[in-house]
């Protein structure tokens, strides 16, 4: 019994190290570098901790008919004064210089803007930035809840707020930074694989904090530039009669008050997340649900039973035949 706990608690503790969220599983020379910090801070404190140890035993246990041996005056200013103000001065000047390195500014970067919202992420690749196709022309465009950068490639990410204040986290790739309302932080992350990382808002910021999620997805540059293209195109037009339906739908409820499709006239809405592309997305509602035409038809339905006090009413008016349309025509727009 006591075997089979001890296994459980070591499999609950090392779960923690791997996966798409785990500052132990570093994809990134940002995260490597505070990791490094973590292992130099832990061992080091493990080697003295040890030693203290060692010496509080022998202060107890020692024989007191030989000689003591620890009363001496410079062991006492060497290990008590100099050795911890060394070994602090050291350590200060190494976490400095790697602070500085983590915030230095990089004028190549391609950049992101990403907002943080109450309780989802709005991601911005601007069309101003001729880093993105050798063209100032080229329009930008919004996404939502997922970041999408090419590997080994550094990314400036301009990060605010436009409501209360959030903090910006995905643990295998960089550390935290806040997302202040009007104020702009700036943040150089880059990812050495491609793969999935999850990020997570890392600061309170009202009931629905725990379900403000993002995917970042890194990918071959090959792969990225296609990507690109395909979000810079207008929304596909429907065709198939259940998709049409979809689109009529979108329209007369009124979901374009608040959500943007480009190309669709009266989908314009700003508030809510644009849905240009919003089928090739890998979750929805802040990383909550799969992306797929059931979660969209629930989470329309019914937003606010299933994530409370989010911006997005539920519409349960709709009925199940014109839920099934509404999604489907959603989940086509890739
Ligand atoms: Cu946003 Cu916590």
């Amino acid at each position: 019994m006591r075997g089979r706990r001890a296994t459980a608690l070591t499999v609950l503790l090392l779960g923690a190290c791997s996966g798409k969220q785990s500052a132990m599983a570093p994809s990134g020379p940002n995260a490597e570098a505070i990791l490094d910090i973590g292992w130099i801070m832990l061992w080091g404190g493990t080697a003295i901790f040890a030693v203290v140890m060692a010496l509080t035993l022998y202060v107890l246990f020692r024989d007191s008919n030989r000689p003591w041996r620890l009363g001496n005056r410079s062991l006492i200013v060497g290990g008590g004064v100099v050795f911890p103000i060394l070994a602090l001065t050291v350590l200060l000047a190494y976490t400095v210089k790697i602070g500085g390195e983590l915030a230095a500014h990089e004028p190549e970067a391609l950049r992101v803007e990403v907002t943080g919202k109450m309780w989802w992420w709005d991601v911005l690749y601007p069309g101003d930035s001729d880093v993105y196709a050798g063209s100032p022309d080229v329009p930008g465009f919004s996404t939502a809840n997922e970041i999408r950068i090419p590997v080994d490639r550094p990314i400036e990410l301009v990060l605010t707020s436009d409501n209360v204040i959030h903090s910006f986290w995905i643990p295998s790739i960089a550390g935290k930074i806040d997302m202040i309302p009007g104020h702009v932080n700036r943040k150089v992350i880059e990812a050495s694989a491609p793969g999935a990382y999850r990020g997570q808002c890392a600061e309170f910021c009202g009931v629905q904090h725990a379900w403000m999620a993002f995917d970042l997805i890194a990918m071959e540059p090959d792969a990225f530039d296609a990507w690109l293209r395909k979000q810079r195109e207008p929304a596909r037009v429907p065709e198939l009669p259940l998709l049409i339906r979809g689109q009529k739908l979108f329209l007369s409820t009124g979901c374009g008050a608040c959500h943007r499709v480009r190309g669709l006239e009266g989908a314009n809405g700003v508030i809510g997340p644009d849905l240009t592309h919003v089928g090739a997305r890998t979750s929805l509602a802040g990383g909550m649900f799969p992306n797929t035409v059931g979660a969209f038809a629930g989470w329309i339905a019914s937003a606010q039973h299933l994530k409370p006090g989010n911006g997005m009413p539920s519409f349960d008016v709709l009925t199940g035949v014109e839920l099934r349309a509404l999604s489907a025509y959603l989940e086509s727009l890739e």
